[in-house]
Formats: C-alpha cells, sequence, structure tokens
C-alpha cells in the first residue's frame, strides 16, 4: 500500500492537471499559492514548453512568482493586466457553496487580489479540504492585519467570540510577515454558519487588511482523489 502522504500528493496533482486544462493560449492567469497551486504552475511550464503555447502569469505571492521563474512563465503584473482569464488556486477549506478558508500559507490577500481580477477563479484540492461548514475541526480564519494594530485587533476579535492568535514562524522568530510586510492573525470562531456576515465583520474593525474567507468567489473546485477527480460548480 500507498503510504498516506503520496496518496494526499497524487490527488492534489491530479486536481492540477485537470484545472490546467482550462488554460487556453494566450490567457492570463492568475497563479495561486500553496503545495497544490504548485502542481498546477509546474502543468502551465510544461505545456508552455510541450505544447509551445503563450501564457502570461501574476502570481500571488513570492512562492508562486519563484516557482513561476523556474518553470519558465512570462511574469506580468495586475498593472499591466487588470482583468485575468483565470486563476488557479488551492484553498484550506471549501464548503458545499464553494465558500472558502484561504491563508494558511499567508498569502490571502494576494490571492483574493488576483481572484477579484479574474473572470474565473478555480480551486484545487484534495478530499481533506471539503467540509460541510466552514470552521469545522475547529480550523481558524486567517486575517492579515497591519502591525501597529495587532492588539487592538486581538482585543476586537475576543470581544466578538473568536480566539485570535498571532502567527508565529517558522525558521524564524516572533510574527509570520506576510508578502505585503503585514502580521497574520488566525482566529477561531467555531463553525461558520454565514461566512457573508463573518466576512463583513472582521473586515469593518480597522487595521484588517483582508481575511481569508472567500465567500461565492470560486466558480469551479476540482477535488483531488488519488484516483480521479470530481468536479464542484457554483450554483447560480
Ligand atoms: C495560501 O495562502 C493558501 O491560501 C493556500 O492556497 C492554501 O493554504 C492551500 O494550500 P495547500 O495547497 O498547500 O494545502
Amino acid at each position: 500500500m500507498k503510504p498516506r502522504q503520496t496518496e494526499i500528493e497524487e490527488a492534489k496533482k491530479n486536481a492540477a492537471l485537470e484545472a490546467v486544462k482550462h488554460v487556453k493560449d494566450g490567457f492570463v492567469v492568475g497563479l495561486g499559492s500553496g503545495s497544490t497551486a504548485a502542481y498546477a504552475i509546474e502543468e502551465i511550464g510544461n505545456r508552455i514548453r510541450n505544447e509551445r503555447l503563450h501564457f502570461l502569469g501574476v502570481p500571488t505571492s513570492y512562492q508562486a512568482f519563484m516557482l513561476a521563474i523556474k518553470h519558465r512563465i512570462t511574469i506580468t503584473t495586475l498593472d499591466e493586466h487588470p482583468t485575468l482569464d483565470l486563476v488557479i488556486d488551492g484553498a484550506d477549506q471549501i464548503d458545499q457553496d464553494l465558500n472558502l478558508i484561504k491563508g494558511m500559507g499567508g498569502a490571502l490577500t494576494r490571492e483574493k487580489i488576483v481572484a477579484s481580477a479574474s473572470k474565473r477563479l478555480i480551486i484545487i484540492a484534495d478530499e481533506n479540504k471539503k467540509v460541510k461548514v466552514l470552521g469545522e475541526n475547529n480550523h481558524p480564519i486567517p486575517m492579515e492585519v497591519i502591525p501597529f494594530s495587532a492588539r487592538l485587533i486581538i482585543r476586537k476579535i475576543g470581544e466578538m467570540g473568536g480566539i485570535p492568535a498571532i502567527r508565529e514562524g517558522n525558521g524564524k522568530v516572533g510574527p509570520v510577515i506576510t508578502d505585503n510586510g503585514n502580521m497574520i492573525i488566525d482566529a477561531r470562531f467555531g463553525l461558520v454558519t454565514n461566512p457573508t456576515e463573518l466576512e463583513c465583520r472582521l473586515k469593518s474593525v480597522v487595521g484588517v487588511v483582508e481575511t481569508g474567507l472567500f465567500v461565492r468567489m470560486a466558480n469551479t473546485v476540482y477535488i483531488g482523489k488519488h484516483s480521479g477527480v470530481e468536479k464542484l460548480e457554483k450554483k447560480m
């Protein structure tokens, strides 16, 4: 039997390969962040090389930027291409209405900006990311915050009934600093039965740059399994 981790990696890759089939010659594509999106970036590079196609990529993080360079994808910016054809990105949780929690990789703000600029957002993930209700298994909502306001936001999230914590780094002491020079607060709210309402409340806290709640943004989700892929479409 294959080790469980190998099966999960195969599942992520299967979802990524399916999503990259949607990329057409001449497309401007948003390049997501995280381990699943990394497979998509690699496959986009393969298609450029093997099929002699021309794509432009807008990376959502330094990770995606460096992978795009490695796989020889020509980089562009939202300044040059404010409308993207497609974004392919990962997610941390996906509910039945295709609402998402993102940001465990700390790239949520650029991911949400790029998604909001795109005609279509395709999410790729393995089966473990599917939930009935966001927040299951005590999963936090990541938020990018201005460091100057971090303590104040911690207090306000507590008053709202959340359990907040400043995200600490791996390979560095102290807080994680995002690609935008900010901090991440992970806030636990239990089950998020109304993500639209929670998103509004969190965004109204001064100093919150963006939240990892992506409400009704995803158009298509590919859930990879170790053999095969399940396709979910947003209900209108
Ligand atoms: C990055 O900030 C995230 O939004 C990722 O897209 C998300 O955490 C999924 O990452 P994995 O594909 O590595 O699970």
